[in-house]
């Protein structure tokens, strides 16, 4: 498991430097949607209130061991309560766009079935309040919060899922749909199959091939399904998914360095977009793919597709790929030369990285690109109420600077979003890596700006 942990945390050899460039945001035009993105489990908190029912979070979290700090998400940064000014916080930051996911075992807290009415008016609340502030919400249905109770029924890998997940879109889509118009089905359904149910460094910690196959095959295919109820349901929809990507390159310029760097281009950036393009399964590419079979029913490959409005790609480093003796995908990453400049999570900041995915990405039929996360993690250090976080607005203007690059020449970039608002609860990180453009005291919730976020307020202007 540990390698591939690795796979998944380290970072690439080579180091670049693009120049820092002044950049305007009329650079982007007047329609780019500007917006921060947040996830349920990591900010909400209020993990058992109100009727929440048990998520494999919470879960997964009482095991301390699971998270490198030991902590949790029961308070998270307390949004449930504080949503009110943390919007308005937004709202004076200049960002007219906020995304955030529905927690399923907060509306559905069996899963399917009976309805937590208190669940439903807490979005509603929310909602509402982005509304009144002139504020654009984006939702996304699926941000890995799985409800424990579908979890142990098998969750992803059980093929009920499909029903499961019908009903939970359903409901959302018909509860919230008069006011929100901006649809994401899944966030990163690679990271979720992978750190989830293959090498099980992530909630629900389970493992083996077997698991990830029937868990990518089904999350596809609700990836798809969603996108058909939301359509239905939804009037003047403007619908996607939002994936996650690293550009990958080979290591050295030699057959098996080029093979390994294939495969792990289809684990990490392949898997999820060309089933709905209606192009299948990448399998020559990486034939463990062909035991997808056992899954696979006639009508599916029908059914993966689906027509986005747009695709939501994540972007935070790029990979430098070797061959390697991990089972099945025999390719890892390459550590990082010392002189790299790395992120908190030990990601090396590759500007150029988000400029050549997004190309990549460009080459498939797709209607609309929209950067729907980016940021990065610093020690960020609070002193005499300021923190001065130089480092991470030149990794916004860099990274920023490679997406009007992309867009300049032509590419159809219509949208970015910050990862994130608010420092928050990173996963099995937990309150260590801090990515906000506004720093949180975990002990009082006090929210103070950070430099970033005095800079986005300027630049949005
Ligand atoms: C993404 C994930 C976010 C956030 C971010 C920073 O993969 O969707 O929830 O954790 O990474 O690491």
């Amino acid at each position: 498991m540990a390698l591939l942990a690795a796979l998944w945390k380290l970072k690439p050899i080579l180091s670049e430097s693009s120049e820092i460039q002044e950049i305007l945001k009329s650079d982007f035009g007047d329609d780019f949607y500007w917006g921060v993105a947040t996830a349920a489990y990591q900010i909400e908190g209020a993990s058992d209130i109100d009727g929440k029912g048990e998520s494999v979070w919470d879960r997964f979290t009482s095991k301390k061991s699971h998270i490198k700090d030991q902590s949790n998400g029961k308070i998270a940064i307390d949004f449930y309560n504080r949503y009110e000014s943390d919007l308005k916080l937004l709202k004076n930051l200049n960002f007219k766009n906020f995304r955030f996911s529905f927690s399923w075992s907060r509306i559905l807290p069996d899963g399917t079935g009976k309805i937590n009415e208190k669940g439903i008016d807490f979005y509603n609340r929310m909602i509402d309040t982005c509304l009144e502030l002139g504020i654009e919400p984006w939702t996304v249905l699926y941000h890995w919060d799985l409800p424990q109770v579908l979890e142990d029924k098998g969750g992803w890998t059980n093929r009920e899922i499909i029903n499961w997940f019908s009903e939970y879109t359903d409901l959302c889509t018909r509860r919230f749909g008069d006011r929100i118009r901006h649809w994401m089905v899944l966030n990163e359904p690679a990271s979720f199959t992978t750190l989830g149910y293959l090498s099980g460094i992530h909630a629900p910690d389970r493992t083996g091939i077997h698991k990830f196959l029937a868990s990518v095959h089904h999350a596809n295919l609700c990836q798809s399904e969603g996108g058909r109820i939301i359509r239905r349901n939804v009037k003047n929809s403007h619908i996607g998914t939002a994936l996650s990507c690293s550009y990958t390159e080979p290591h050295k310029m030699t057959g098996s360095y080029q093979r390994a760097a294939q495969r792990l281009d289809v684990v990490l950036n392949r898997l999820f977009i060309e089933p709905s393009l209606g192009m299948g399964y990448p399998v020559q590419h990486l034939p463990v793919l062909e035991k997808l079979e056992r899954y696979i029913q006639p009508q599916d490959i029908e059914n993966l597709k689906f027509d986005f409005d747009f695709i939501g790609i994540q972007n935070y480093f790029r990979v430098v790929a070797k061959p390697s003796i991990i089972p099945y995908i025999r390719a890892n990453r390459v550590k990082p030369q010392d002189s790299a400049e790395v992120t908190a999570m030990g990601w090396e900041v590759s500007p150029e990285g988000i400029y050549e995915i997004i190309k990549q990405f460009a080459k498939y039929p797709i209607k609309e690109i929209i950067v729907t996360e980016n940021g990065a993690a610093f020690p960020d250090q609070l002193i005499n109420q300021r923190i001065h976080d130089q480092q991470r607005i030149d990794f916004y203007k860099r990274y920023l600077q490679n997406v009007l690059k992309a867009k300049n020449e032509g590419i159809n970039v219509t949208g970015y979003f910050a990862w994130t608002f608010i420092d928050n609860f990173e996963w099995a990180e937990g309150f260590r890596t801090r990515y906000g453009i506004v720093y949180n005291d975990f002990e009082t919730q006090e929210r103070t700006i950070k430099d970033s976020g005095y800079w986005f307020r300027d630049f949005l202007k």
